[in-house]
Order: structure tokens, then sequence, then C-alpha cells
């Protein structure tokens, strides 16, 4: 990209020097054609020949024509000797042997185009006479004094309610040219910025916030760089805007913020207001309005709460008049320190994200429930109790058979029949098969 950057500016250069060339190969060359001049200074309009005044003769004038259209004969020269008009004798001074001609200190009526025409013969070419003519034009201009800004009214002002004019003045300089900076930035007419024709006035209309800062006005003229006045603060009063409750210690989810039992938390509330609020906390549960605390900072520490607590925080900007409120409600409920951490580190979380987060909690701890009971059938609840039954029940069943096996033994002989009877039941419970239970 630069190499051809480069080589289009060579290029460049190169067909400017052609055309310079070009240009200087005519018999004379002027190299400024317009003259920024200073009143009192001289002035040199220079011209350079580009022939030798040995080889040839030259006869000319140098002309002047004002901006109002009259002209005047300066200088009529030749080769040998110059005639200066009588009226500009001691203001001009005719240089040989380069035809410049030169203006002693300035003044305004030196303004305008300076023509010169000249008649050329080459010694090797008599005969054919060349006409070479040239135009510059001079200006005279004072150069600009240091300029000085002034602020209407001088004191700070309110936003919306106030008007303020700033004026730029310079005690020297002609041609001045007014720009207005605020903070080094240049401004411009808009809606509320009026400029005057000059620019040297700059009406606020009506002041705003974002115009607070520091003014400048840069005052420059041809013949002088910018100048630039001192700054001028303009001072805004404004507010109270964005006014905010913020508490690190809680979960906050919209107004509402939760707070962990039995923890001191600190909510502060901020607004942007010149110059600054004065705070106020409200209490507005149970139907009473309560101022709780003033400034900015409000400390809480519950327990817990029968119902959520409600808290208006009030900022009021004593110069503008104006107030901004914002609620908050309070609820008690424990949240572990690791979440606390998260809200803070992750600063304001929406409402939408922190239900986000909740519901995929809960659906996490669903999985892993039915994922346990799956994977464990001995914690299972129901197979764990019929297993257990049934294994019960098997050995109850060898238990009882047993022992009315020895019931029978011992007491046949003396209970024959009842034994009998037994054995009848204890076989039939014997036989009963397992489905049954
Ligand atoms: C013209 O001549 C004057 C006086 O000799 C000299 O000061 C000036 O530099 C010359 N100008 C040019 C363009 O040669
Ligand atoms: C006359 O002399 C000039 C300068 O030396 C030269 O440039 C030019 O070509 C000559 N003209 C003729 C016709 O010889
Ligand atoms: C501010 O200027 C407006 C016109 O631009 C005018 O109507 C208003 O009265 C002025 N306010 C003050 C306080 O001068
Ligand atoms: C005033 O300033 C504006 C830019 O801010 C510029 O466009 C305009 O030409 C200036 N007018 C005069 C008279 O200097
Ligand atoms: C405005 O409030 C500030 C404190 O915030 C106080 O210093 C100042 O005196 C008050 N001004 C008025 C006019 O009440
Ligand atoms: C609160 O106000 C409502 C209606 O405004 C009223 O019915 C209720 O009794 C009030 N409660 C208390 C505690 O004052």
């Amino acid at each position: 990209m630069e190499a051809t950057g480069g080589t289009v500016l060579n290029v460049c250069s190169v067909l400017l020097f052609f055309f310079l060339t070009e240009v200087s190969s005519e018999y004379i060359h002027i190299p400024t054609l317009v003259h920024h001049g200073i009143e009192g200074k001289s002035l040199l309009l220079s011209v350079e020949t580009h022939f030798s005044m040995d080889e040839v003769e030259i006869q000319g004038t140098w002309s002047h024509t004002r901006p109002s259209g009259t002209r005047a004969t300066l200088v009529t020269f030749t080769k040998e000797s110059s005639i200066t008009d009588m009226m500009y004798r001691n203001h001009l001074l005719f240089r040989e042997p380069n035809v410049s001609l030169l203006i002693r200190k300035l003044n305004p009526d030196d303004e305008g185009d300076y023509t010169l025409d000249l008649n050329i013969e080459f010694h090797n070419k008599t005969g054919l006479v060349i006409k070479e003519k040239r135009t510059v034009h001079v200006s005279v201009d004072v150069p600009v004094s240091s300029p000085v800004i002034e602020k209407s009214p001088s004191s700070a002002v309110i936003e919306d309610k106030a008007n303020v004019t700033l004026s730029c003045s310079v005690e020297r300089g002609t041609r001045v040219v007014f720009q207005w900076l605020r903070d080094n930035i240049a401004l411009g007419p808009n809606d509320r910025y009026h400029f005057s024709q000059d620019n040297s006035t700059l009406f606020i209309s009506p002041v705003r916030k974002q115009d607070k800062g520091m003014y400048r006005c840069v005052a420059s003229n041809p013949v002088s760089p910018d100048r630039h006045s001192r700054g001028v603060e303009l001072n805004v009063y404004y507010g109270p805007y964005n006014l905010e409750v913020d508490s690190v210690q809680s979960l906050r989810i919209g107004e509402v913020f939760t707070i962990n039992p039995g923890e001191l938390v600190f909510f502060e509330c901020r607004a942007d207001s010149n110059p600054p609020n004065s705070y106020v906390w409200i209490s507005t549960s149970r139907n009473s309005t309560q101022v709780i605390t003033e400034g900015p900072r409000l400390e809480v520490r519950f327990y817990r709460l029968a119902q959520a607590e409600e808290y208006l925080c009030r900022a009021f900007n004593n110069v503008t008049q104006k107030q901004d409120e914002a609620r908050i409600t309070l609820v008690v409920a424990s949240f572990g320190p690791g979440k606390e951490k998260h809200i803070q580190d992750s600063g304001s979380v929406s409402p939408l994200a922190a239900i986000t987060v909740c519901s995929l909690f809960v659906i996490g701890c669903m999985l892993l429930f039915f994922l346990r009971r799956t994977c464990h059938p001995k914690r299972g609840h129901f197979r764990s109790r019929r297993d257990h039954i049934v294994q019960v029940t098997r050995m109850q069943r060898k238990t009882s058979a047993s022992m009315n096996l020895c019931l029978y033994l011992g007491k046949w002989n003396q209970h024959r029949r009842r034994a009998g009877l037994w054995l009848v039941w204890s076989r039939f419970r014997i036989c009963t098969p397992p489905s049954m239970m």
C-alpha cells in the first residue's frame, strides 16, 4: 500500500516537475501569485527571469488595480532605467536586474492586483518582441491579538431554565475568523447553538447538562496562526438522572432484593446530579411512610420477615428542585455465599437470567434424584420392601414347619388326635405355595 502510495507520489511530482518546467520554459516566473501581507511590513513581489540581461532588450510596467477597480501605473522601466510614479517614490522600490517590486510599509491601500507587463527582445532575434504578463494578488492584514472570552451569566446555570451567551473579541486584527471549542472539540451550529454572523458570539438556548465544560474561542486571520483564548468553565446544574439502588451482599431480581438472614446488608443509592443530590431512605411498609435514614446508604439486618419490606430511596437536587425515587422490596431467604459471590461478580443480573438459572438448577436436581434411584436398586423404596417381605415370609415358613414337626413328634402319643390335627394344619401350611403370599 505504502509502496504504491510512494509510486503515485513520485509520478505526481514528476508530472508536476514537467508542468513547472513547461511554465518556467517561458521567460519569466513568479513564485508566489498570492501574497498575504502584514500591515507595516514590506513585501517583495519577486520575479525570476529566465534569460540573461546581456542578451536582451526589455521594456515594461508594474501597475496596481485596487479592489475598487481604480488602476494606476507604478513603475515604467527599461533595461537601463526606471521611472517610479512620484506618488509612490518612497513607497516602492523597483529591483533590477530581475524586475521584482518591493513595497515598503504595507498599508490597507496597497491591497489589490499587481500586474507586470514585460516586452522582451533577444539580440540574436531582432524584430521579434515577446510579451509577458503576470498578475499577483496582495492582501494586507493586521495580525490578530489574543482573543478575550466572556460568558454571560458568569455564574453556574440551571439546565433547561437558562440561556448562556459566550462572546469572543480581539483588540486588533483584520478579517478575523472565530471558532469555538468545548473541551478542545470544535462546535458547530445546531438547534440549541446559535452563532452570530461573524461567529464571534455563541448563544446556547436552553443550556443542557452536556454543555458543561471548558470553552475557548480561537481567532485567526491570513497572517496569524490560531490564537486561543483562555478557557472559561461553564457549570450547569442538572439532575438527578439514572437513579439506581445497588447492594453487593444481596441477590437481586428486578426490584426485589433477597438477603441472607442475620447478615448486615448495605444498599447504596446513586444518581447523576450537579450539585450532588441529597438522599433519604423511606420505609413504605405497613401503610406508613417513614424516613429511616438520610444519605445514600441504607443498612439493614433481618433474621426473618413475616412479609416483604418495601423501601424507597429519594434523591433530591436542591438547586434544580428536581427529585427522583427508586423502590425496592426486601425478602429474607438463605442463599449461599457462592451465589452471593456470583451475583457480585456478574454485576446486575437480569430477572430472566436469574429465573433461567433457578429452573436449570431444579431440573438438574430432579435428574440427579432419578439417576441415583435407577443405579442403586437396594435403596429403591418399592423393590427393597418387596424383597424384604418375601425373604421374611420364607424364614417364617421354615421355622413354623420345624416347630410344628417337633410338637407333633413329642406329643404324638399323648395327644394323638390333637397332634394329628396339628400335623394336618402344619402340612397344609408347608404345602401352601409361596405364590400365595
Ligand atoms: C531579485 O533581485 C533582488 C535584488 O537583487 C533579490 O533580493 C531577489 O532575491 C531577486 N529575486 C529573485 C527571484 O531572484
Ligand atoms: C538566442 O539566444 C537564446 C539564449 O542564448 C537561445 O535560447 C535562443 O535559442 C537563441 N535564438 C536563436 C534564434 O538563435
Ligand atoms: C432563552 O432564550 C429563549 C429564546 O431562544 C427565550 O424564549 C427565553 O425566554 C430565554 N430564557 C431566559 C431565561 O432568558
Ligand atoms: C462560522 O463557523 C462555521 C462553522 O462553525 C463556519 O461554517 C462558518 O463559515 C463560519 N462563519 C464565519 C463568518 O466565519
Ligand atoms: C443544597 O444541599 C447541599 C448539600 O447537599 C447543601 O450544602 C446546600 O447548602 C444546599 N443548598 C440549598 C440552597 O439548600
Ligand atoms: C392499610 O390500608 C388499608 C387500606 O388503605 C387498610 O384496609 C388497612 O387496614 C391498613 N393497614 C394498616 C396496618 O394500617
